[in-house]
């Protein structure tokens, strides 16, 4: 029989249990790494703009990107969940576009729940997509997909507003809520105020989780963000054995000659 995936209901009734591992994955073999390494969950990041597909921010990746990913990632693994994150402008607008993005990544991919950001603002597109069978998670704090529009990359809010915002998406059905750079005592109340698991990302050891980038966790990237942590240094032995490989090719020493061989 088929292994069953971790749900969002699952996930949701952890609150106050083990902190939930979250880690962000966009293709098989490092998905399946991450589910072999048990994270609970993996999130297909709209961060794949960034860290994938070169560019310098969140804001141009489709939904195509996200399908093709999200589809990666599913096939990769059996029993994580995977959350997808609905890119820029496929829900902003209004909620059929919200329940028809969310309902491609769920049909067509494979997700079993998706993430969007906003707080308050949000809530009626969360409502929609929770009223239509899939699982929402939200996003509140640094909003990376219209920082680089204006706001900057910082914190949207102050300690009434996070509140007022975990309050709202709670309240509209979200079964988790990432706070991406809240200060870490405005995480830890907005943590116990609220019935569902919050997931921190540079807010602090209080939240219900905690959730990465896997390049950043990796090693993978040039200047990650002050609040991650690298545990290896895949970069660098990446290079060292391209270089290897390349110096043995020019060196005429790979592939073995058939005499060296036998
Ligand atoms: O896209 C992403 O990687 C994210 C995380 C920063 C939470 O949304």
């Amino acid at each position: 029989m088929a292994e069953r995936r971790l749900t969002a209901g699952a996930v949701a009734a952890r609150k106050g249990g083990a902190p939930l591992v979250m880690i962000t994955a966009y293709d098989a073999p490092f998905a399946h790494a991450a589910e072999e390494a048990g994270i609970d969950l993996l999130l297909v990041g709209d961060s794949l703009g960034m860290v994938v597909l070169g560019y310098e921010s969140t804001t141009p990746v489709t939904l195509q990107d996200m399908l093709r990913h999200t589809a990666a990632v599913i096939r990769g693994t059996r029993t994580a969940h995977v959350v997808a994150d609905l890119p820029f402008l496929s829900y902003q607008s209004c909620d059929e576009d919200a329940v028809r993005s969310a309902g491609t990544l769920v049909k067509d991919a494979g997700a079993l729940s998706v993430k969007l950001e906003g707080g308050a603002d949000a809530a009626p597109r969360i409502c929609a997509i929770v009223r239509a069978g899939i699982p929402v998670m939200a996003h509140i704090g640094l909003l990376p997909q219209t920082a680089g529009l204006g706001p900057g990359y910082r914190t949207r809010g102050d300690r009434e507003r996070l509140l007022a915002d975990a309050r709202a998406v709670e309240s509209a059905g979200a079964y988790a809520v990432v706070l991406e750079k809240v200060d870490g005592e405005i995480a830890a109340e907005v943590t116990r105020e609220l019935r569902i698991p919050t997931i921190g990302i540079g807010s602090g050891a209080a939240c219900d989780g905690q959730v990465l980038v896997m390049h950043d966790v990796l090693g993978l990237v040039a200047s990650p963000p002050p609040f991650a942590k690298a545990y290896a240094r895949i970069g660098e032995v990446a290079r060292e054995a391209l270089a290897a490989y390349a110096g043995e090719v020019r060196a005429g020493a790979f592939p073995p000659h058939e005499a060296a061989r036998k």
